[in-house]
């Protein structure tokens, strides 16, 4: 019997050249996190299976967690998300961190899920958090950060940003609708649920809420009033702070408010959001974040405030590829030094030296063979441009320089080799 070749369900294989598309992409958020100067960190994949059962969600936790025994009888969990493991490392330090923070990290994350368009088991999830600072400010600082890196993708005018507010909610529940915290709390799970229901089983999760008529007409008050009449019937409530965020927001277009966004994850207090293809063709979200002002002192440290967005791989890549935005696999190098005998293998490695000096990408043939066999394999290697010599050239101590996309080539003697440059270096 054979061992399988494909990779553990809901994974992936990354061949160079898939790799090559994700390391772009990935350098593409590197960028756009040095330009608002974000710093890098990153954590353990295995934490403590406690560290998820506080405030990640009952979905997560229940259904989704990889975890298991180690063999010293602890309980361990392979990350399914990296704001607890965010929060622990800025709890660890948070005599020593001199607020606010700007951090960002690529992890790759594990859930069990089911493997479908835009959900795998495992993927990477760009997440950019700001730890401290007026509260305002730094949500508006990430929203501004997210349109800056859709702009960078090309694909601004593609994206929606739905917006809501924890407090907003849970104040229209319990104050207006008059909901006992465990109704309120059900009923926030029925409202974010509410995308993937028929309008039957809405209705049907509705009826178990009890809402008297006047409830009733209150409620589809909140589903159908915009943000702006929302905020004339209650000018106090929290939603006065969503209508400050969108006014001082520069991309009006990009922004909308939604009663429906709540986002699965228990921890957060303040705005929450979620990013969609406007085209509809990818119906999951392609990112989502929000406030969480409660997570760090959950270690008994000094409370410290976050906002923060988790961008996934998986469905950015099946955007982009649908918008022809996604970046095309590079040559995988600059030189390609062939091999006419095994006695100039020596010189061969000398040229690759004086080329890799430069900081060109050099590759060599491994094995000699004919001028024709030797250009072939040049080609395959995906170089731009091949060098190759033989008993004759060497006696010149010359060399061909062999323009792989145009196939014209010239004589170049070794000290010419020091001085080559082209556009691509
Ligand atoms: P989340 O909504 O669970 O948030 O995940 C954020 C994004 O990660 C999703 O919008 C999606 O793009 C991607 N994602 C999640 N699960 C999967 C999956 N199974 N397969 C592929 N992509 C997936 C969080 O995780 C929060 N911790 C984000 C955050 C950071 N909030 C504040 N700071």
């Amino acid at each position: 019997m054979f061992v399988a070749t494909q990779p553990y369900k809901g994974t992936r294989d990354f061949y160079p050249e898939e790799m090559s598309v994700r390391r772009q992409i990935f350098a593409k958020f590197q960028e756009v996190a040095r330009q608002f100067a974000f710093q890098e960190y990153d954590g353990p994949l295995l934490e403590p299976l406690d560290l998820y059962a506080a405030k990640s969600g009952e979905e997560l936790v229940n259904q989704q967690l990889y975890s298991f025994e180690d063999r010293g009888g602890r309980k361990v969990a392979i990350r399914p998300e990296m704001t607890p493991t965010l929060a622990r490392m800025v709890a660890a330090k948070v005599g020593e961190l001199s607020f606010p923070l700007r951090w960002f990290s690529i992890p790759n994350l594990y859930r069990y899920e089911r493997p479908q368009k835009g959900r795998l088991r495992e993927h990477w999830q760009f997440n950019v958090d700001i730890l401290g600072g007026e509260t305002r400010l730094a949500d508006i600082e990430i929203l501004s950060f997210i349109a800056e890196l859709f702009e960078q993708f090309k694909c601004k005018d593609k994206v929606k940003i739905r917006l809501n507010h924890r407090a907003w909610v849970n104040f229209y529940l319990t104050e207006v609708l008059g909901l006992t915290p465990e109704k309120a709390q059900r009923f926030s799970k029925i409202l974010d649920a509410k995308e993937k229901m028929s309008a039957e089983d809405f209705e049907k999760a509705l009826l178990e809420l009890e809402l008297n008529p006047e409830g009733r007409k209150l409620f589809d008050e909140y589903l159908s009033l915009t943000l702006q009449e929302m905020f004339k019937k209650y000018p106090e409530s929290p939603i006065s702070e969503l209508v400050q965020i969108l006014e001082r927001l520069e991309d009006k277009n990009l922004f909308e408010y939604d009663p429906v966004i709540m986002r699965g994850l228990d921890y957060y207090t303040g705005i929450v959001f979620e990013g969609f293809d406007r085209s509809l063709s990818n119906r999951r979200a392609l990112f989502g974040g929000g406030r969480y002002d409660n997570l760090i002192g959950l270690f008994g440290k000094t409370q410290v405030s976050g906002i923060g967005f988790g961008l996934g791989d998986v469905v950015l890549m099946d955007f982009l590829a649908e918008n022809a935005l996604l970046p095309t696999a590079k040559a995988s190098c600059d030189f390609y030094v062939t091999l006419s005998d095994e006695k100039f293998f020596g010189e061969a490695q000398r040229i690759c030296k004086i080329l890799r000096s430069q900081s060109f990408s050099v590759s060599m043939s491994l094995k000699v063979s004919a001028f024709k066999a030797q250009l072939k394999s040049a080609d395959r290697s995906g170089a731009r441009f091949a060098i190759l010599f033989g008993e004759e050239e060497w006696k010149e101590k010359k060399i061909i320089l062999r323009d792989l996309k145009t196939s014209s080539q010239k004589l170049l003697t070794t000290e010419e080799i020091q001085k080559i440059s082209f556009e691509e270096k």
